[in-house]
């Protein structure tokens, strides 16, 4: 067993795990954090995508011990004060989600690609979106609710430029 100490929604948590054990299943069953889905359990859905130092991963395969002293965000974590993060707001505004299983780890995907890309184009959102699967949207709307809440953080930001976030950088996912 390992004692790790993980930095999740930027509150520090100490858990002691089994060295594979997977992010997915520490923010679930140790954190009590359920909005981190599971889906395939094998990298291939990104249902479980949460960003560690603001970059997606599939937390279904990544080792909970290598985030030891490392910024998690799960989808808790976005809002701030109370208020959705725009994000959040877009995809009920323009519909991006319908059963919503794959709405946590799309949002976070495309909180990452923001943070990279305030203006991102389409195929851009399409090609960071590829490892997040949908089974109900067709995702046109995804691609929409992105742009629109683009628009949105853009707008804060030109409103108050000194503001945080996640960490400018996008890479492939493992
Ligand atoms: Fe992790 Fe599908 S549950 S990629
Ligand atoms: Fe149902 Fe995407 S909204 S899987």
């Amino acid at each position: 067993m390992h004692a790790v100490t993980v930095h999740v929604n930027g509150r520090a948590q100490r858990v002691v795990i089994d060295a594979l054990a997977p992010l997915l299943r520490v923010l679930r069953d140790e954190l009590d954090l359920m909005g981190t889905k599971e889906g395939c359990g094998s990298g291939d859905c990104g249902a479980c995508t949460v960003l560690v130092d603001g970059l997606p991963v599939n937390s279904c395969l990544f080792f909970a011990v290598d985030a030891d002293h490392r910024e998690v965000t799960t989808i808790e974590g976005l809002a701030h004060d109370g208020v959705a993060h725009p994000l959040q707001r877009a995809f009920v505004e323009e519909s991006g989600l319908q059963c919503g299983y794959c709405t946590p780890g799309m949002i976070l995907a495309a909180a990452a690609l923001l943070a990279d890309d305030p203006d991102p184009t389409p195929e851009r959102i399409r090609a960071a979106l590829a490892g997040n699967l949908c089974r109900c949207t067709g995702y046109q709307s995804i691609v929409e609710a992105v742009r629109a809440a683009a628009v949105h953080v853009r707008d804060a930001a030109a409103a108050k430029p000194a503001s945080g976030g996640v960490r400018r950088a996008v890479r492939p996912r493992a």
